[in-house]
This record gives C-alpha cells, sequence and structure tokens, in this order.
C-alpha cells in the first residue's frame, strides 16, 4: 500500500474526518496522562483529541503529505504532528510514551506486518504503560473488498499481543462512525515486560 500516494490523490477514505467516537468517550472517562503516541495518525483527529483531554501527544505518520494535512487543519499541533515510519521509530520515540492510542493504524497493515506493528510499539511504549485501543474487529472483508481496512478477529489481537502486555480492559463500544457500528473493540493492554 502506497500510503503517501492515496494522500497525494485525496483518496484517504478511512477519514472520518473527526477523533474516534469510542476513543473519546474512553478519554472522557478515564483520567489518562503522559506522553502519548497516536500511530498512522493521518489527519490528526486522535492528536487534537488527546491533547484536548490533556495528553501531551504526539502523531507520527509514514505519509508527508497525511501529515501536512493534519499540520493544516491542527496549525496549534504542528510540532507535535511528525512523519515518521512506527517500524523503526526515531531515537527520541524510543521507550518515550507512557501512552498509545491506536485507531485504524492495525487495520491499515498488511495482516504480514502486524508483527511489525507490534514490534513498533514496543520500541515506543514503556513498561507499564497502556496501548489504548479502537480495534477494527471484523473477521470478514466487505463483498469485493481486498483491504485495506484489514479487519482482524479478536482471537488475533490477542494472540499478537499474548506475551509481554495483559488485558485491563475490554469491550465492544456502544458509540461509533456509522459505518463501523459493532465492528470495533475497545481494547487496553498494559505493557508488563
Ligand atoms: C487507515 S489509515 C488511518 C489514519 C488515521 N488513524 C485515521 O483514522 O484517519 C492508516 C495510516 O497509517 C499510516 N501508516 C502506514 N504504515 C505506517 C508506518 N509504518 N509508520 C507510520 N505510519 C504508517 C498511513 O500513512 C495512514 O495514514
Amino acid at each position: 500500500m502506497n500510503w503517501e500516494e492515496k494522500y497525494q490523490k485525496g483518496e484517504v477514505f478511512w477519514n472520518r474526518g473527526a477523533p474516534s467516537p469510542p476513543m473519546k468517550q474512553y478519554l472522557e472517562r478515564h483520567p489518562v496522562r503522559g506522553r502519548a503516541l497516536v500511530p498512522g495518525c493521518g489527519h490528526g483527529h486522535e492528536v487534537a483529541l488527546a491533547v484536548k483531554y490533556g495528553l501531551d501527544a504526539t502523531g507520527l505518520d509514514i505519509a508527508p503529505t497525511g501529515i501536512a494535512a493534519a499540520r493544516a487543519l491542527y496549525p496549534q499541533l504542528a510540532e507535535r504532528l511528525v512523519v515518521a515510519d512506527l517500524f523503526n521509530p526515531p531515537a527520541e520515540m524510543r521507550g518515550a510514551f507512557e501512552v498509545v492510542l491506536e485507531h485504524t493504524c492495525m487495520s491499515g497493515l498488511h495482516p504480514s506486518l502486524r508483527a511489525d506493528y507490534r514490534r513498533g510499539i514496543d520500541l515506543t511504549l514503556r513498561p507499564g504503560g497502556l496501548l489504548i485501543g479502537v480495534w477494527f474487529i471484523n473477521p470478514n472483508l466487505d463483498p469485493g473488498d481486498e483491504g485495506p481496512p484489514f479487519p482482524f478477529r479478536v482471537s488475533d489481537l490477542t494472540a499478537l499481543f499474548s506475551h509481554g502486555y495483559e488485558i485491563i480492559e475490554d469491550y465492544v463500544p456502544d458509540v461509533a462512525f456509522e459505518s463501523r457500528v459493532g465492528r470495533e473493540r475497545l481494547r487496553v493492554l498494559r505493557r508488563i515486560g
């Protein structure tokens, strides 16, 4: 998947133009604080949300045009929006975060890249830190759809983080973007190793 090309062509079909409703609900209900990373932040809506709820947030995305669009939308957050590769994060991001906020980054990745995704989280999230995810759960693609998104099963998510993380919260959210009703899971994992 050439993400940069997608942004250049304006084919950002994943972008809902607003922060994830389940993520917003979670941050409203939980006083999460500290340095937070939003991997694959795209247009930066979850970075803006995190800052609003008191987190010292940084958004990272591999697509320069995506980050440029995020900076144009949220100029006050420009320094928090960074072009970088989650699979090879810059030195200053390694072990730097108490929180990672996941929203449609992993489901954008081909299943063969999920181990790289996990390694990227391990490289950036401190032991004891929280991986707060709105995970796109659905074992089947829509008819005719080849992905992305590449939805996964709850068991795939459990297996990916079965070692080194413990589940501390897990539910199907009662709020969602219209096209994602019933297809998401809010799962919070704590890094223990
Ligand atoms: C499906 S989009 C989701 C964007 C945003 N989270 C949203 O909900 O609108 C996936 C994003 O992950 C980014 N991405 C893919 N691989 C990446 C990598 N290795 N490192 C950082 N970002 C990556 C893409 O450029 C894209 O912006």
